[in-house]
């Protein structure tokens, strides 16, 4: 077989892989509980998360820059995930302390803030 052919195959190959691993993530995120912004925001206050990650989800200061959560991009199995084992400075939330639907109604009140505007959007400051 020519390396060439060899080539198309392994990328049609990857295609379909890619296809099913597409498929399966919009699958799951079909079935994931659809999250309740307004306890999300109870929790985000109460749980302490805006003491590093700020009120507004525009990330913050805490060892280190801690990221900026509004408009998270992370799929909420990611986010939850990421909550039971957080690395470095960041405290691991367990299930006992933060359930799975209440990690979902977190990061659907963090899906709803609407994040940094866009710089033209931001009126200059004119001195007077
Ligand atoms: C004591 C400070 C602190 C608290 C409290 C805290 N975090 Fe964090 N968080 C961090 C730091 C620091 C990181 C960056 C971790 C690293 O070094 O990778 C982080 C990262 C994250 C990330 C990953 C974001 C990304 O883009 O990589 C998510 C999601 C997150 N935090 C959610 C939460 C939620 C939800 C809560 C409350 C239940 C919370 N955090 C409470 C400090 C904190």
């Amino acid at each position: 077989m020519t390396i060439s052919r060899t080539l198309k195959r392994l990328a049609a190959v990857a295609a379909i892989a890619g296809a099913f691993v597409a498929g399966v993530v919009a699958s799951r995120a079909e079935d994931a509980p659809a999250g309740d912004p307004v306890n999300g925001k109870r929790l985000y206050l109460a749980d302490g998360c805006f003491e590093c990650h700020g009120r507004a989800g525009q990330g913050g200061r805490f060892n280190y820059l801690t990221p900026a959560l509004a408009q998270i991009a992370l799929p909420v199995e990611s986010f939850t995930a990421f909550l039971r084992e957080a690395p470095n400075d960041m405290p691991s939330f367990s299930a006992d302390v933060l359930s799975d639907k209440d990690a979902a109604d977190i990061h659907a009140y963090l899906s709803s803030l609407p994040g940094p505007k866009a710089a033209k959007d931001i009126p200059p400051i004119l001195n007077q």
